[in-house]
């Protein structure tokens, strides 16, 4: 379905994709992993052309990608930008409909697909079809950003870091309702992220990036059985390592005195959904909430020490 064959792309000397060969099968999810600057997002651009290749050639269906204009051809990939991407003067339900309105189906199926779609991703339409994009929360955005990239039931859907601003509940709730959309459809899928849990969740195949390189692509049972590389294995070993130590140590062992900006994680929440919560955010700090307020915060530091520390 997806033919990636030997593609590079340079930015001046530096290769941020080198030779990189992958084929996506017919309603597979390719999962891409590895870590921030890898390449993940610069391979993704190129399939849907919003980053061309300086060598190598993507193809699919059997069609080379260069064969129509980038515009039509982006018409039939679904693409779920990295941040949610939202056009910020658009509503909720403009937003949703961007493809089909450019495909030209009839208003009311529009609205129908649009209020679909927010049910799907748990947006009650009555409340959040008209909001604003500044309306809504990081959470709520990114279901808005993989609901449009959904909406028009492409063939086949890109997403970088889809799930990245959800908290670590509602992800795996997202992870489940894309793979039943995706079997529903029969979609062909190639997502990034950073996170080997949800490569080893959602990838029927896995590519492991490491500095612009594929550097091992299989199902999962295989990369768990036999990584390719050093740098393989730590990723594998390190979610399991940091998983046993996180899951000895609660939020309150941690606990520290203070506040930090952006949504409160529950005292209850395990420390590894913490560490995952504070990593995807992006937050040194999260403030920690106990029955309706908050009780202290969390730091990064302290919750890599637990994972790092003796076994
Ligand atoms: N337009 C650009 N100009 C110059 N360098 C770029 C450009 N886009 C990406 N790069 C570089 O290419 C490399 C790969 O970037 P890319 O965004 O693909 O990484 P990534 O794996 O998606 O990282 P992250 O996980 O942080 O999103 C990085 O070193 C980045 O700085
Ligand atoms: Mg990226």
């Amino acid at each position: 379905m997806i033919e990636i064959e030997n593609v590079s792309r340079l930015y001046g000397e530096v290769a941020a994709v080198s030779h990189v060969s992958l084929d996506v099968g017919q309603s597979e999810i390719a999962v891409i992993v590895g870590t921030s600057g890898s390449g993940k997002t610069t391979l993704l651009r190129m399939v849907n052309r919003l980053v061309e290749p300086s060598s190598g050639t993507i193809r699919i269906n059997g069609r080379d990608i260069r064969d129509q204009p980038a515009p039509a051809l982006r018409r039939g990939i679904g693409y779920a930008l990295q941040g949610h991407g939202l056009f910020p003067h658009r509503t909720v339900a403009e937003n949703i409909a961007t493809v089909p309105a450019l495909l030209g189906w009839p208003q009311t199926r529009i609205r129908a697909r649009v209020d679909e779609l927010l049910s799907l991703f748990h947006l009650d339409p009555a409340l959040f079809r008209d909001r604003m994009p500044y309306e809504l929360s990081g959470g709520q955005s990114q279901r808005v950003g993989v609901a449009r990239a959904l909406a028009a039931e492409p063939p086949v859907l890109l997403m970088d870091e889809p799930f990245g601003a959800l908290d670590p509940i509602i992800r795996e709730k997202a992870q489940d309702d894309l793979a039943a959309i995706q079997k529903r459809y029969g979609t062909t899928v190639m997502l990034v992220t950073h996170d080997m849990d949800e490569a080893l969740r959602l990838g029927t195949r896995i590519g492991v990036m490491d500095g612009g390189r594929l550097v091992q692509y299989d199902r999962p049972q295989a990369i768990i059985a036999e990584p390719a590389t050093d740098f393989v294995r730590s990723l594998l070993g390190a979610g399991e390592r940091a998983l046993r130590l996180l899951s000895l140590t609660t939020i309150e062992d941690i606990l520290e005195p203070g506040d930090a900006p952006g949504e409160p994680v529950a005292a209850a929440l395990s420390l590894r959904a913490a560490l995952s919560e504070s990593l995807w955010s992006r937050r040194a700090a999260l403030p920690v909430e106990k029955d309706g307020r908050i009780i202290g915060r969390i730091t990064r530091t302290a919750l890599e020490a637990r994972a790092a520390g003796p076994l």
